[in-house]
């Protein structure tokens, strides 16, 4: 489970987060769903542990990312936005790197990285370094490090946009498969049709608050019955 309490962040001159109150359960696949500059990835960033928090809590399967940082940090795995890191390694040494970081053993890397880098396609462009690859090879290079180590919970930021159709579909099916196992995927995206397609929970946010959370049948009926929510369907359709 992971539980956000009264999260905030401010940045010079504009607060991205207030006052955010989440409970993520085990088991769904749980989509963030808001327009651009909603507060979506400073969300995320906190979360990971990436950025600190100005005001609130995290807890990520009962550890509290402020805490006890090392132990909260080893259940998540974390795609971002943007994989502009390690770029001047190969491809082949990055996944090695996170294998050595997560104490993956040789004999699960030897089956899993081949396994996971066809899958996605990229497994011929291994030895070439990341600074070579598309936005969505950088994508999937990070993904599959994800899985390769397999940890509890899923943080994905705007996952699917750049990839492929057969790579997106490719990792809707394991968000599935890793959420029927009764983990968590956490994902963000500001298209609506993407949560209506993978989600079990949703919750909305627009300007660094939350405006919804429940189930795709709750969210639905919201909508009709909400003007400001209906405003935001708009918006997140368009953006699509
Ligand atoms: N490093 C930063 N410094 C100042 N403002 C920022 C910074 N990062 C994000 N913001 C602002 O905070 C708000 C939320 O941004 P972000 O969390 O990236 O939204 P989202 O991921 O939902 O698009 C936006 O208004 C954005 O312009
Ligand atoms: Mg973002």
């Amino acid at each position: 489970m992971i539980e956000l309490t009264n999260l905030t962040k401010t940045y010079p001159g504009k607060t991205a987060v207030q006052s955010l109150n989440l409970t993520i359960p085990d088991g769904k696949i749980f989509g963030f769903l808001g327009p651009n500059g909603a507060g979506k990835s400073t969300t995320i960033k906190m979360m990971t542990g990436i950025l600190p928090m100005d005001g609130g809590s995290i807890q990520l399967n009962g550890k509290d990312i402020s805490k006890e940082s090392i132990a909260a940090k080893k259940s998540i795995g974390y795609v971002p936005d943007r994989s502009d890191i390690f770029l001047r390694l190969k491809g082949i040494e990055y996944l090695n790197f996170i294998a050595d970081v997560y104490d993956v053993p040789k004999e699960v890397r030897e089956t899993k990285i081949p396994e996971l880098t066809k899958q996605f396609g990229i497994y011929d462009a291994l030895d070439d370094h990341i600074q070579t690859y598309s936005h969505g090879m950088k994508q999937k290079i990070v993904v599959s490090g994800v899985l390769l180590h397999d940890p509890d919970i899923w943080i994905l930021d705007e996952p699917l946009t750049g990839l492929d159709p057969k790579s997106s579909y490719t990792l809707k099916e394991m968000m599935r498969e890793h959420a029927e196992k009764g983990k968590i995927v956490f994902f963000s995206t500001h298209v609506l049709e993407v949560v209506e397609q993978l989600c079990d929970e949703v919750a909305i946010i627009n300007q660094g608050k939350i405006q919804f959370q429940g189930n795709m049948k709750e969210m639905k009926q919201q909508f009709k019955e909400d003007d400001n929510l209906e405003r935001l369907f708009l918006e997140l359709t368009q953006n699509g």
